[in-house]
């Protein structure tokens, strides 16, 4: 077992740690309190291939592993992770799903500027009604022959307004349950596509989250990704290497505010010392850094198994799981370390502590990554 990184790791890791610092920091706290989506850092983001990270060099992408794709969502997600959920929704649901399940007519179309960020993609599965229970989809793709007819609305959808591309998730056939689901690529501008409010968010405020809304969208079939009814099995596998991604963007939070603590408390005095003197302020430190450990190895350990080719849904369940966890306690301790200063904005500590908590909720709940980790324990 080698857990040594190669030269190119190492390379990636700091190319994404200079990009987060030189491009993503100066305004980001400005981004946050205006909701302002970073639109040319995303572009930047493009140009240097963090958008189509794992995709083929053959549709325009950086050709990349999974650890890569671990390693650069970690730094992004340190300094920014409304710049990394746009990211990770383009890479791991958007290009990968498409690369993997797309036909070649599609994967021409559509990877090439997804993959440099001339167009990013947005992961259209949840509905008001069916966020944890995906199988209950309200909105209809009915088969009209060569093309379907698209009712129905989506909510919580990153990248809402900025994408151009929506890989959408309908039901075709009720009476064929979770069998009778289709996957369709929508374009912007298709007429009876429209998008509708952007969420005003507790995090990741620097991202666009929008509902969307679909009236008598006429949908050619070429745009159905894989086989008639293959569309639920698209998303659950699919959402497999979402979880590595948000899981990547949940340890980067973590390790972003663990790194903000240490420093301060190197720098703050109190009691006649620095307060890094204290055993109170070492405990916390310690704790952190063995928890954030803990979580990049199950990262890594997830990308490494998908890199493999071997079965990677539970590992990155629970990586996701276990992540998102860490992310959440690691910044509500950073914000004690800082103290006062940790309850205001230029400290970056409470926004990355506001980041955290939709690492819990995205791409499966806590609660799905636990059902989903149970239920293979429990199966034989
Ligand atoms: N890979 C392949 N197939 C899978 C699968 C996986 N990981 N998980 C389930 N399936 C298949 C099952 O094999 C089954 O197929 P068959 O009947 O043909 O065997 C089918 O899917 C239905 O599976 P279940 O009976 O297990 O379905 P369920 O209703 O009990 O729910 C669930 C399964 C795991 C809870 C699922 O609904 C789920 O993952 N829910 C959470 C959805 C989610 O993550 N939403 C996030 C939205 S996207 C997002 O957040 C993106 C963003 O913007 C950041």
């Amino acid at each position: 077992m080698n857990f040594e990184l190669s030269p190119e790791h190492l390379m990636i890791r700091q190319a994404a740690r200079d990009f987060a610092v030189n491009e993503l920091l100066p305004g980001v706290i400005e981004r946050d309190e205006h909701q302002k989506f970073p639109h040319e850092q995303i572009k930047m983001m493009g140009e240097l291939g963090f958008l189509g990270m794992m995709v083929s060099p053959k549709y325009g992408g950086a050709g990349l592993d999974t650890i890569s794709y671990v390693l650069a969502m970690e730094e992004i997600s340190k300094i920014d992770a409304s710049a990394s959920v746009v990211m990770s929704v383009n890479n791991s649901l958007v290009c990968w799903g498409l690369e993997n399940f797309g036909n070649e007519e599609q994967k021409l179309k559509y990877l090439p500027r997804l993959a440099k960020g001339e167009i990013i993609g947005a992961f259209c599965l949840s509905e008001p009604e069916a966020g944890s229970d995906a199988t209950s989809q309200r909105t209809t793709a009915v088969d009209m022959g060569d093309h379907y007819l698209l009712n129905g609305t989506k909510n919580w959808i990153t990248n809402g307004s900025s994408a151009s591309v929506y890989l959408v998730i309908a039901q075709t056939d009720v009476a064929k349950k979770h069998r009778g689901i289709n996957a369709l690529i929508v374009e912007k501008g298709m007429q009876g596509f429209t998008i509708g409010k952007k969420e005003n968010k507790l995090g990741i405020r620097g991202s666009d989250t929008h509902s969307l809304m679909f009236t008598d969208v006429k949908v050619p079939k070429i745009n159905r990704i894989g086989e008639d009814g293959f569309g639920f099995k698209f998303a659950m596998k699919t959402l497999d290497g979402g979880r590595i991604g948000i899981a990547s963007q949940a340890l980067g939070i973590a390790s972003g505010a663990y790194e903000l603590a240490v420093k301060y408390s190197k720098e703050r005095k109190a009691f006649g010392t620095t307060i890094s003197n204290h055993q109170a302020i070492q405990f916390k430190l310690a704790d952190m850094a063995t928890e954030i450990e803990a979580a990049r190895l199950l990262c890594l350990k997830a990308a490494w198994l998908k890199d493999q080719h071997l079965e990677y849904d539970i590992p990155a369940a629970m990586a996701k799981l276990f992540a998102s966890r860490v992310a959440m306690e690691t910044t509500v301790e950073a914000v004690q370390v800082h103290g006062g200063y940790g309850f205001v904005k230029e400290y970056h500590v409470e926004r990355l502590m506001r980041d955290a908590k939709i690492t819990q909720i995205y791409e499966g709940t806590t609660e799905i990554q636990k059902i989903v980790i149970a239920r293979s324990i429990l199966k034989n």
